[in-house]
C-alpha cells in the first residue's frame, strides 16, 4: 500500500482494542495520528509508543456523544498537524445485554448516543474540516456483524450498528463528489476488552462450542486484522470503494 507520509488520520476509541491497533497501523504507514477516547492515561501511553517508533501522534480526551468535545477533537487535529485526510469513527460501547422488557430507557439512550449519534457528530465535524482544508480523502465508520444480524438481548447495540449502514450510505452519497469516500467496516468476533466482556456473559464453553464452529476460520480475529482493513479502505488503493460495507468476520455472517 502507498505511503501515508505527510497525511493525518484521526481515530476515535483509540485507547483500546480495534482503535488502538488502527492508530498504530496508520502510524506504521507514516501518517500522523490524532487519538481520541475517554481515558487520557491510555491515550498518553499510545502516543508515547508511536513516538518511540518514530511516528507522530497527539491525544485528545473526547466523549464522542458530546458535540463540544467532538468539535474540540477535530480542532486539535488541525491545530497539531494542519490538515485532516482520514477519520476512523470507532468509539463504541456494547451496553448491558438485556431483553426488551428489561432494557431501561437510559441504557438505550447511552448506546445510541455513543454508537450512532457519536458517529454522526464525528462525521459532521470531520467532514467540515476536511472540506474546509481540502485534504479529506476517506472516512471509515466501525459497524459490526450486528449491522446485519440481531440477537436476543442486543436490541440497543444491534439497532445502533444497523443505523450506521444508513448513515454511512447517505454521507457517502453527499461527499463523493468532493473526493471523500465513506465506508463501514463490520467486524466479527475480535479479541479486545469488549469481546472479553461479551464472552464472560455467555461463557467460554458456549463461545468455543457454539459460536466458533460457525466461523469459517474457526478462530477469534485480532484487532490488527481489522486495522489493516481500515487502513486499506483509507488508502489510495481503495480509490473506487465508497458507500459500502466490508465484513472481516472470518466467514461468520455467511455461515449462519
Ligand atoms: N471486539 C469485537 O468483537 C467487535 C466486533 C464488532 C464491532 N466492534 C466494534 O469495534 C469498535 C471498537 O470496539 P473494541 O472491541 O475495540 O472495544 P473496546 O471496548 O476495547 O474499545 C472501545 C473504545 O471506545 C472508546 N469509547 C467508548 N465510549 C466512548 C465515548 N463516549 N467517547 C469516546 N470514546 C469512547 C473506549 O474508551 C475504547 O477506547 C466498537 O465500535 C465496537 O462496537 C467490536
Amino acid at each position: 500500500m502507498s505511503d501515508m507520509n505527510g497525511r493525518v488520520a484521526l481515530i476515535t476509541g483509540a485507547s483500546s482494542g480495534i482503535g488502538r491497533a488502527t492508530a498504530a497501523a496508520f502510524a506504521e504507514k507514516g501518517a500522523s495520528v490524532v487519538v481520541a477516547a475517554r481515558r487520557q492515561d491510555e491515550l498518553d501511553s499510545l502516543v508515547a509508543e508511536i513516538e518511540a517508533g518514530g511516528g507522530q501522534a497527539t491525544a485528545i480526551r473526547t466523549d464522542v456523544a458530546v458535540a463540544e468535545d467532538v468539535k474540540r477533537m477535530v480542532a486539535r487535529a488541525i491545530e497539531a498537524f494542519g490538515r485532516l485526510d482520514y477519520a476512523v469513527n470507532n468509539a463504541g460501547i456494547e451496553g448491558r445485554w438485556a431483553g426488551i422488557t428489561e432494557l431501561d430507557e437510559d441504557e438505550w439512550d447511552r448506546v445510541l448516543d455513543i454508537n450512532l449519534k457519536g458517529t454522526f457528530l464525528c462525521m459532521k465535524y470531520e467532514a467540515t474540516a476536511m472540506l474546509a482544508g481540502g485534504h479529506g480523502k476517506a472516512i471509515v465508520n466501525i459497524g459490526s456483524v450486528n449491522s446485519f444480524l440481531g440477537f436476543p438481548t442486543g436490541s440497543a447495540y444491534v439497532t445502533s450498528k444497523h443505523g450506521l449502514i444508513g448513515l454511512t450510505a447517505s454521507v457517502s452519497a453527499e461527499l463523493a463528489s468532493q473526493g471523500i469516500r465513506v465506508n463501514l467496516v463490520c467486524p466479527g468476533f475480535i479479541d479486545t476488552p469488549m469481546h472479553h466482556r461479551a464472552r464472560a456473559t455467555i461463557g467460554d464453553e458456549i463461545y468455543d462450542k457454539g459460536v466458533l464452529p460457525q466461523v469459517h476460520l474457526r478462530r477469534t480475529g485480532r484487532p490488527e486484522e481489522i486495522a489493516q482493513v481500515v487502513v486499506f479502505l483509507c488508502s489510495d488503493e481503495a480509490s473506487y470503494v465508497t458507500g459500502t460495507t466490508l465484513t472481516p468476520d472470518g466467514g461468520f455472517t455467511l455461515t449462519i
